[in-house]
């Protein structure tokens, strides 16, 4: 008997909310692609002189040595508990006073986000984010609704009387509200601004008022130059705010070391929905790594590196940048958000590369790309002092000679 086979439609497989999803941009569409011995403004990596490579190598020797296999099962290291146990301290010294079954330890800041989006987002939750916003988190809420909102950004961070404006309006006329709103207040990516307190106690005040969640990303929080706000986290009374936390700024990205501190409910359901989906081996490794690391004087040495990074910066765009270029101070963090009337950063962006310099252009921040044109997004993490100082000046070349 002949057989009838029927040509396979992949697409028929996907259900409509994963075609939806589909539709959008492929993730990482905006890394650049950069000539070797470029110089590298773009990448939001740490310094590799600050990533701790020959620890990390004595930590992994330590681990096995010690405990032989079992950080190499699912499971089996018991510095996993010791790992939970240092993020709680550090919560606590921060002033977010976290009991065990408050946290989860997660795939870095990234795995947290898409969790917390996977739990509380269907297609028809709306989400509140700043305007611009981390790109990735973009991409994820846009995975799960697309009923996204922005509020933008001004020096002081979000503008929360925007977004109280947004939140009345809505309510007058009987729309849905926000299940969350996203944010980055502490040395926000990618302006670099950081939220005043009195617009955390603001944000704090709506959430209550219009009942929604905050989801506080803190990747950048521990980088202040001089001192470091207090988490929105901290100031929440009400187990409003979700807090997430990461490692890889502060550490190392690849270790892929974050965090969720919330109220226990939510974070069975985050559990849940996580398994075991992550990476034992780098928890046990990071956890040894700590074991022999003095956290205070790391972060310190981090901040009075990346400060004098940014000094050069900000003192090479005075110098090199046309008179109408106009950016924000950063007081910690890894990022200069740069504005210049008139020039489209995406088109300066490839005469860049071939004088052998790279940044990301705005318009990738935001969620409708039109408005970011004459943005761009500069790195002082990654590069020396010395490369900084001549990226800046063959940037500044650029935008005179060949625009
Ligand atoms: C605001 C923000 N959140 C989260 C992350 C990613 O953190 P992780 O490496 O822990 O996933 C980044 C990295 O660039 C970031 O800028």
């Amino acid at each position: 008997m002949e057989r009838c086979l029927v040509p396979m439609n992949a697409e028929s497989f996907f259900p409509n909310n994963i075609k939806a999803a589909l539709q959008n941009d492929p993730p990482g569409e905006w890394i650049p692609s950069v000539p070797v011995n470029s110089i590298r403004l773009h990448s939001g990596y740490p310094a590799p002189q600050l990533v701790p490579s020959k620890e990390l190598k004595e930590a992994v020797t330590q681990l096995l040595e010690e405990e032989k296999d079992l950080p190499l099962h699912y499971i089996g290291s018991p510095r996993i508990d010791t790992l939970k146990d240092w993020v709680r301290q550090r919560q606590d010294v921060r002033g977010m006073y976290a009991k065990n079954e408050e946290l989860l330890i997660t795939a870095g800041a990234c795995q947290a986000i898409d969790l917390i989006a996977r739990i509380f987002l269907d297609k028809d939750a709306v989400v509140v984010v700043e305007s611009p916003t981390y790109m990735e988190a973009l991409e994820i809420f846009q995975n799960y609704t697309d009923k996204i909102l922005t509020i933008p950004i001004d020096k002081d961070g979000l503008q929360t009387e925007q977004l109280a404006e947004l939140l009345a309006e809505r309510k007058k006329k009987g729309l849905t509200m926000p299940t969350f709103l996203y944010t980055i207040p502490t040395f926000h990516n990618p302006t670099g601004t950081t939220m005043t307190e009195g617009r955390r106690k603001q944000v704090l005040e709506l959430a209550e008022e219009y009942d929604f969640l905050v989801l506080e990303d803190d990747a950048y929080g521990e980088l202040g130059f001089n001192n470091n706000p207090k988490t929105l986290k901290s100031m929440d009374s009400n187990e409003r705010v979700l807090y997430v936390g990461s490692l890889s700024k502060v550490v190392a990205p690849g270790m892929r070391i974050g965090w969720v501190h919330a109220t226990e409910k939510f974070i069975q359901a985050l559990f849940w929905f996580k398994k075991d989906l992550e990476h034992p081996f780098a928890q046990a490794t990071m956890a040894t790594l700590l074991e022999n690391t003095d956290f205070i004087l790391r972060l310190r040495n981090l901040s009075e590196t990346y400060q004098k990074k940014c000094q050069v910066m900000l003192a090479a765009l005075e110098k090199h940048l046309p008179r109408n270029a106009s950016w924000f101070v950063p007081e910690g963090g890894y990022f200069v958000w740069v504005n210049i009337p008139g020039v489209d950063t995406e088109k300066l962006l490839s005469k860049a590369t071939e004088e052998g310099v790279s940044f990301l252009p705005g318009k990738y921040f935001f969620l409708n790309q039109t408005e970011g044109a004459e943005y761009l997004r500069l790195s002082f993490s990654y590069e020396s002092e010395e490369n900084i100082a001549k990226g800046i000046e063959k940037l500044g070349n650029v935008i005179v000679s060949k625009l």
